[in-house]
């Protein structure tokens, strides 16, 4: 079966509903999803790599902490130097997603940046293939919309300042859902 790692960082919870969400929808798609929550930038990120590089796409989630990824996730990348000089993610399939307070709060910013390592990696990139704003539906920014923000290069979601348990909404959910599902469509084919 098709498996896909789910890498992520979460400082207060919210990314971390999100990436649940990605991995139901690897589960959609006919894929095993393998959920690793980072912790710190000092842990051991040996499992991590490994988990990566046994699966058949990644994808990685974090905050947008001051309009980049969250530091235990940037750690993360740079312990993958070693890898990446023996081109051991190449032609890995790999997408991403971010979430933060604000609609904007250069969150394109946080998915470029994880798009950047996995070109370095020469891994192939996948958006989450949902139409800019829901513009397939009547309103374009309502919470029940998947991409409500309008993200192309990858999901990108919004939590208000209350707990993981209400936010962020059902439509960023669904959005998650929904890259999860064609990433793990793409690997298996
Ligand atoms: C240090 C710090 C920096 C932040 N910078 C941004 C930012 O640049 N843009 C934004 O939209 N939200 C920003 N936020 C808000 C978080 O992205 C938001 O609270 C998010 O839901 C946190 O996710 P988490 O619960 O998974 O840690 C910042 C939060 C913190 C703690």
């Amino acid at each position: 079966m098709t498996k896909v790692a789910i890498v992520y960082h979460s400082g207060y919870g919210h990314t971390a509903v999100v990436a649940e969400a990605v991995a139901e929808g690897v589960k959609r798609g006919g894929g095993t999803p393998d959920l690793i929550r980072l912790e710190s930038a000092g842990q051991d990120f040996g499992p991590a790599l490994d988990a990566v590089t046994a699966a058949d796409a990644v994808i990685f989630g974090a905050p947008t902490y001051m309009g980049d990824v969250s530091v235990p996730l940037r750690a993360f990348f740079e312990a993958s130097s070693k890898i990446w000089m023996s081109a051991g993610w190449k032609d890995k399939l790999a997408g991403g997603f971010t979430n933060g307070l604000t609609f904007g709060g250069n969150k394109d910013h946080t998915i470029t940046s994880m798009w950047i390592l996995a070109m370095q990696h020469g891994m192939l990139w996948a958006g989450p293939g949902v139409p800019l704003g829901n513009m397939a539906g009547n309103s374009t920014s309502a919470p029940e919309a998947a991409n409500r923000i309008g993200s192309a290069l990858g999901v990108i979601t919004q939590s208000d300042n209350a707990g993981p348990d209400v936010t962020p909404p059902a439509g960023d959910k669904e959005f998650a859902r929904l890259l999860g599902e064609r990433i793990a469509k793409l690997a298996a084919r």
